[in-house]
């Protein structure tokens, strides 16, 4: 990663920001320079998120909003480009899991983790990249999931919002590359969240949530000639 590039005078909209891996790219970005537009659907967690990255000196504004919904996302890309400026990178984070046999699984849930993990990314992304193209700049990162390389019990309807999540990215990354966005998408394993209970792991071995922002902040401080289109990560130890 390249220490000596600051972020300063661009702007940032995470999704998923209030807490967990999103609050932690928001932070590092910030830290970078970049002023920051933070989305979750709960008000007070996300405000609460906002005030500590103000008080770190981190400029930074909370839009609370439902990525699966078309209007609110309409909403926040306007408000963010209003207050902030031009978006200049966009982190896809926000995301939900359901666990357990697929057989057991309800349509309800099977559209709630579609939606939010899938289909919030190409919603929020068609929202923003036709700014990033009059720009010819722009980074899109998604946050996927080492559940979307892989299979395992009980993981039917995540595994398939991430492997779907993957293909979307690549695709997106082709048909932006000519106007000079770069589409990314990161696969960590397991990080230490409240996303789900880590029943018998060393939660000081797991991946931590900055470990998914030092990606970040190494994918938004690429050379501008190449694009590292996607990175797994893994934590050192086996927790
Ligand atoms: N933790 C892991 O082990 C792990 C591993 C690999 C990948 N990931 C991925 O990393 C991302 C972040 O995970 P995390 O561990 O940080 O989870 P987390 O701690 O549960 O945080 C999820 C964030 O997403 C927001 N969110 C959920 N649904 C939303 C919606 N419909 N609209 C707007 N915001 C929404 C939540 O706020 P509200 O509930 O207030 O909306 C919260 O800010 C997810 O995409 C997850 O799939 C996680």
């Amino acid at each position: 990663m390249n220490q000596r590039v600051s972020l300063s005078g661009q702007v940032a909209l995470v999704t998923g920001a209030s807490r967990g891996i999103g609050l932690a790219i928001a932070r590092r970005l910030g830290e970078m320079g970049a002023h920051i537009s933070l989305c979750a659907r709960s008000k007070e967690k996300l405000e609460e998120a906002a005030v500590g990255l103000r008080t770190a000196g981190i400029e930074a504004l909370a839009f609370p909003a439902d990525v699966t919904r078309e209007d609110q996302i309409s909403s926040i890309v306007r408000n963010t480009q209003q207050q902030l400026g031009p978006i200049d990178i966009l982190v896809n984070n926000a995301g939900i899991g359901v666990f357990g046999p697929f057989h057991e699984q309800t349509v309800a849930s099977w559209d709630a983790v579609l939606e939010t993990n899938l289909k919030s990314v190409f919603l929020v992304s068609r929202a923003v990249a036709p700014k990033m193209i009059r720009r010819k700049t722009g980074h899109i990162i998604n946050i996927s999931s080492l559940a979307g390389k892989s299979t395992f019990a009980g993981g039917a309807i995540y595994c398939a919002s991430k492997w779907g999540l993957l293909g979307l990215s690549g695709c997106m990354a082709e048909d932006l590359r000519a106007h000079g966005i770069r589409v990314s998408v990161i696969c960590p394993g397991t990080v230490n969240t409240e996303f789900s209970p880590h029943t018998g792991k060393d939660a000081s071995k797991m991946l931590q949530p900055e470990d998914v922002a030092h990606a970040v902040a190494a994918l938004v401080t690429q050379a501008p000639g190449s694009f590292i289109s996607e990175v797994q990560i893994r934590p050192a130890q086996k927790p």
